[in-house]
């Protein structure tokens, strides 16, 4: 894909539905009671992976449009696949649907893509070993075999990192224990499983501990009832468009019913901070979720010092760290990122995609074992190697919209697992 630099970006664009919320959404009625219609799902790669993954445990699928409608099974109604179940490139499905197979009476064999089987699953099989499930591994990665059986252990699981899909992959197993499972998370991750799960009528309660944690529980066996949803555009598309029309001075962008759901809308925050105009109108709630639309206009006034991302922030915005790099080099004193070591071990090593793709850029970075530091630097049209990991690719699809020349974004269609369509939608508005 060639990309060449862009003045400003103008009009209108119908994101992708959010892909953390259509996963959830899909699981949770494929073993609920009932039909349940899900408007607006994801037409993404890795959320088509996810409903063929349901298909196969007997969830009946009927697509038309964007909705999809799934005819549930209830907990105890999914049946034995008849051969292994192929989560492609999507973790998320793989650490979320292992926590619902955990509870089965069968076994199980998840698999994925190259990338996937190179992601670690531990964080997942040491808790899941608590509630009384073995899983077999190729040393703590995919394929995962899972016993499934049933009651499980019902355990309180503090979590060594912050993950949102060990959070999920524990909540969901707990609805197949006896008695309550909690979780206990240190740093707040995104929270869509249990906002689900309440819309799907399962009672989930959240303590705060005097120690600044968060016990989140809910208790077993429980049973969910389906019901309709619909579900608000994706953030972390949005984040994308937001970070290039603020790069570019005259842009002006509107961007329909995005999710701006508490633990996930950071990266807005952050633009707002460094004097960025985005405007929020047509807020609303849908299915427990919050969302709105957001007009962008280009311009950025800065904050006169380094920007600095660790901690709780970088958990926040964790899928977002390779377009906030690409925002780095458009600051008058950079940006540094830390404690994002769990970057390496996503899609791609993103710290190092990230740090060797800038470099091909021109621009002035440094690489941490936990992070990375750019600096202001006027980027360069280069070759781009996204290594597969479509959040790479679209971030130096941007990069390519504010460097000299033109750059050539080698397999532009890895994108299509979160944002099908990205580079003809940037083309549409980019002038
Ligand atoms: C996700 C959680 C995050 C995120 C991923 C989606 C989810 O992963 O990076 O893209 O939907 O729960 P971790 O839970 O591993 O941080």
């Amino acid at each position: 894909m060639i990309v060449r630099s862009a003045k400003a970006l103008n009009g209108r664009v119908n994101l992708p539905a959010d892909k953390s919320i259509s996963h959830r959404a899909a699981m949770l009625a494929a073993i609920a009671d009932g039909t349940t219609v899900i408007h607006n799902y994801a037409g993404s790669e890795d959320c088509m992976a996810t409903l063929r993954c349901i298909e196969q445990l007997g969830a009946r699928i009927h697509k038309e449009a964007t909705s999809v409608t799934v005819t549930g099974c209830g907990t105890r109604g999914l049946t034995a696949p008849a051969g292994p179940l192929d989560c492609g490139n999507s973790g998320t499905t793989m650490r979320l649907i292992s926590g619902i197979l955990a509870g089965q009476p069968f076994i199980s064999t998840l698999v994925g893509d190259r990338s996937l089987q190179s992601r670690p699953m531990r964080r997942i099989l040491e808790p899941l070993g608590e509630m009384g499930v073995a899983v077999g591994s190729n040393d703590g990665r995919a394929p995962l075999t899972i016993h499934g059986r049933s009651p499980l252990h019902a355990i309180q699981y503090g979590m060594p990192i912050s993950s949102a899909q060990v959070k999920s992959c524990v909540l969901l197993a707990g609805l197949y224990a006896n008695g309550e499972t909690s979780v206990i998370e240190y740093v707040a991750t995104r929270d869509h499983t249990e906002r689900m799960l309440a819309w799907f009528r399962v009672p989930v309660l959240e303590r705060n501990l005097e120690n600044g944690g968060l016990n989140i529980s809910l208790n077993g066996p429980a049973r969910l009832r389906a019901r309709d949803l619909v579900i608000p555009n994706d953030i972390s598309a949005a984040a994308f468009m937001l970070v290039a029309a603020a790069c570019l001075p005259g842009s002006d962008l509107s961007l329909p019913n995005v999710g701006l759901n508490p633990t996930r809308r950071a990266i807005v925050d952050l633009l707002i901070g460094l004097g960025v105009g985005i405007f929020v109108s047509d807020e609303q709630d849908q299915c427990n979720e919050p969302s709105g639309t957001l007009r962008v206009a280009g311009g950025i006034r800065g904050v006169g010092r380094t920007v600095l991302i660790r901690g709780e922030k970088t958990a926040r915005l964790v899928d977002e760290i390779p377009i906030l790099a690409v925002l780095g080099t458009q600051l008058e004193h950079g940006l540094e990122v830390r404690d994002a070591a769990e970057l390496r071990v996503k899609e791609s090593d993103r710290i190092a995609t990230v740090v060797e793709n800038l470099r091909r850029m021109r621009a002035d970075v440094e690489e941490y074992e936990d992070g990375f530091r750019v600096g202001p630097s006027q980027l360069q049209g280069a070759e781009i190697d996204p290594h597969g990991d479509h959040r790479i690719a679209m971030a130096f699809g941007i990069a390519a919209l504010l460097a000299d020349g033109e750059s050539q974004i080698n397999d532009p269609e890895c994108t299509a697992v979160s944002f099908p369509g990205f580079f003809d939608v940037l083309g549409e508005v980019s002038v």
